[in-house]
């Protein structure tokens, strides 16, 4: 393959550490047989890849009972049984300006068949989440509160612990959405007050594509998503009730969660702290870098302040879609433009007519290519 330059980690971490590569060869090999049924020596290793996949989760996000995480294919699925199996006839929810289409859909989805009120609060221009305005919107039958822990598009973050304090003093349950947070920005749940914490696999965790979590408080009880086989309890006409199972039926994918594993115990190696630093500064001398160029606006925080590796912009001189495709064609370099899934936010940030162009950093980007980038974005608006 051509060498790329690639600023798109904030869709899918790339490439993964040779540890998550070797795993899921290993596990493809060597146990790659169906978890929770059977009780041959290869099926049980695969169980065993399962559990090890949800105890290394738990150390990283502080987690008491590995089976309170639940493994799914992606933050959008876990958001869904979040929203969908919590959620009652005439609930009221909390959700913000930032939130992604994932917590969004379901939310607008449960007003139109289950009357569920939805109040999106405001954020600044870059981001930022005022906590008097979510205590505000607190009404007596508010039960849930869904908050993006950082923007998909600005890459602001939400001061989670106030949060958390804030939702429990008002006896609702906190979701938070970290599908840019995960492995970057310390996670601690039961800390922080979470009540549920929906996550991806293929980003900050560096595992594949199609592997993703929910953190279930276990005070909470959800209805399942999906209904169907899951190696216990099967005379029961019901799910069954003990976890992860009464929320994980079908066969999943177990070669993608033992690359999970892999790429988590590489970010516990590594740390949250030292990989969120390490992405900090190439934002800083990436806003640096596009500073200098008079036709460009920075979405988000201002330069200096705390974000994730995230960094998004408008032209004047070229559309967003334009100025992708010539990075793409013409220098290898690979970022997203558009709308990001995330039209509240674009909103927020004014540019919801135009789009944006995102580069995004992860724990592998060299601040050569982050040179790379500049160099042909001074060419091209040269
Ligand atoms: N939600 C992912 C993104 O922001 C795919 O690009």
């Amino acid at each position: 393959m051509d060498s790329i330059v690639y600023l798109d980690h904030a869709a899918t971490s790339w490439p993964k550490p040779p540890e998550v590569l070797e795993a899921m060869r290993v596990s493809m090999e060597e146990a790659a047989a169906n978890p929770g049924r059977g009780s041959h020596a290869m099926a049980v290793k695969a169980s065993r890849v399962l559990y090890g996949t949800r105890k290394a989760l738990a150390a990283l996000f502080g987690v008491r009972n590995p089976n309170d995480i639940v493994l799914t294919s992606n933050t959008t699925e876990a958001l869904n049984l979040a929203i969908k199996g919590y959620l009652r006839e005439g609930d009221h929810v909390i959700a913000t300006m930032v939130e992604h289409n994932s917590v969004r859909r379901p939310l607008e989805y449960l007003k139109r068949t289950r009357g569920v009120q939805v109040d999106y609060v405001a954020v600044n221009g870059e981001g930022e989440l005022r906590l008097q305005e979510v205590e505000a919107a607190f009404r007596s039958n508010t039960k849930l509160v869904v908050c993006s822990h950082s923007s998909n598009l600005l890459g602001s973050i939400i001061p989670l612990e106030e949060l958390g304090a804030l939702v429990k003093k008002r006896g609702a349950v906190l979701l938070v959405d970290a599908a840019q947070s995960a492995g970057v920005l310390d996670i601690q749940v039961e800390d922080m007050k979470i009540g549920m914490l929906a996550f991806p696999g293929h980003k900050g965790l560096l595992g594949p594509q199609g592997t993703g979590g929910l953190y279930i408080s276990p005070d909470i009880d959800l209805e399942p998503l999906l209904h169907g086989g899951t190696g216990s309890q099967s005379e029961a006409l019901e799910q069954p009730t003990v976890r992860p199972d009464r929320y994980e039926a079908g066969t999943p994918n177990t070669v993608g969660f033992a690359g999970l594993q892999a790429g988590v115990r590489k970010v516990l190696e590594w740390t949250p702290r030292q990989i969120y630093r390490h992405e900090w500064e190439l934002t800083q001398m990436l806003m640096e870098g596009l500073l200098t160029l008079p036709s460009i606006r920075i979405l988000g925080p201002e330069q200096g302040k705390a974000r994730t590796g995230i960094v998004a912009f408008v032209s004047d001189t070229y559309s967003a879609s334009e100025l992708a495709f010539r990075l793409d064609r013409e220098y290898g370099i690979a970022v997203r433009s558009g709308y990001h899934c995330t039209p509240l936010a674009h909103m927020a940030a004014g540019t919801d007519r135009m789009g944006a162009v995102r580069a995004s950093v992860g724990i592998s980007t060299r601040p050569e290519e982050i040179s790379l980038m500049l160099q042909a974005m001074a060419e091209i608006h040269g």
